[in-house]
């Protein structure tokens, strides 16, 4: 091979290399709150992002694959591009934050009711789960968001609380069951924290959130950016693997 040819081939040889040599965050629910933020951090240190969800995130560079994580319709839409961008990727973090809340409780929430819950706060964590996790490469790692509420019950949020509860179990299923595959991951448990989810939740009733706001160590709401920066630092750290984190400034217990 003469000098030419050597320098050419050493250039696509590093092209190549650059093209594979990516770092992902694959977000549910970028668009808003804890999942925006998450964008956010990750974006700031060099991750391609892709956000899942309704509406787009705005932070600037992340491919919106937007639909409603619930419908089958729209994760055969979306795969092709997940498995494209995880196929060209050295890590992948697939952070399951989407959720959705609604006040019930055990008197009154049918059937349907529940199944519309888990939907997207349970079956939609396996079915992007089963499709994602096979490609992802060793150093990856399955953040689960899940809340106070995964690990007590309060009265009137008896479906959010079942379904937070769940994922307990499909974080600690995910460790042993991926064990060996380099891929690891936990579950983050935000405290109350300021987003469009507790306002909507509280109605907007400022005393009430001020009230909330009062219940841990620093008197205060986390900030989304807080609870971002646990999930980027988990991803970073295996050695958390199969654990659960509490993030809310030190809950009061009485
Ligand atoms: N805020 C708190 O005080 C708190 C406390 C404990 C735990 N958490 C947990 O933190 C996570 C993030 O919550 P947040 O407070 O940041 O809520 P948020 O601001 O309401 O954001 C929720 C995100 O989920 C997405 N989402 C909801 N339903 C969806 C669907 N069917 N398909 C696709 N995306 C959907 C929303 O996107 P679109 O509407 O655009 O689809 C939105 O981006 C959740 O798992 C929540 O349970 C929050």
């Amino acid at each position: 091979m003469g000098c030419y040819d050597q320098i050419k081939s050493m250039s696509l040889n590093l092209i190549g290399k650059s093209i594979n040599n990516m770092n992902t965050a694959i977000i549910t629910g970028a668009s808003a709150g804890i999942g925006a933020s998450a964008a956010a951090l990750f974006s700031q240190r060099n991750f391609k992002v892709i956000n899942l969800s309704r509406r787009p995130c705005k932070v600037e560079g992340v491919l919106n694959l937007c639909g409603d994580l619930a419908s089958e319709e729209n994760l055969g839409n979306i795969l092709p591009r997940l498995h494209e961008a995880v196929s060209k990727s050295n890590s992948v973090s697939l952070v399951h934050n989407a959720a959705k809340m609604r006040k019930d409780s055990v008197l009154d929430c049918s059937e349907s009711e529940l199944r519309e819950m888990l939907e997207i706060n349970v079956v939609a964590i396996n079915a992007l789960n089963r499709r994602v996790i096979p490609q992802m490469p060793k150093g990856s790692s399955v953040i689960y968001i899940g809340s106070t509420l995964s690990m007590k019950a309060v009265p009137n949020s008896f479906s959010y609380i079942l379904s937070k509860h769940a994922q307990v179990g499909i974080m600690r299923a995910t460790c042993q069951d991926l064990m060996g595959k380099g891929i690891h991951t936990a579950l983050i448990n935000p405290g109350f924290t300021d987003t469009e989810m507790l306002q909507k939740h509280l109605n907007n009733d400022t005393e009430l959130i001020k009230s909330l706001a009062k219940m841990n160590s620093f008197e205060r709401l986390a900030n989304p950016k807080e609870i971002a920066e646990c999930i980027v630092w988990a991803h970073h750290n295996p050695v958390i693997n199969g654990t659960i984190l509490e993030a809310n400034l030190g809950q009061k217990e009485s």
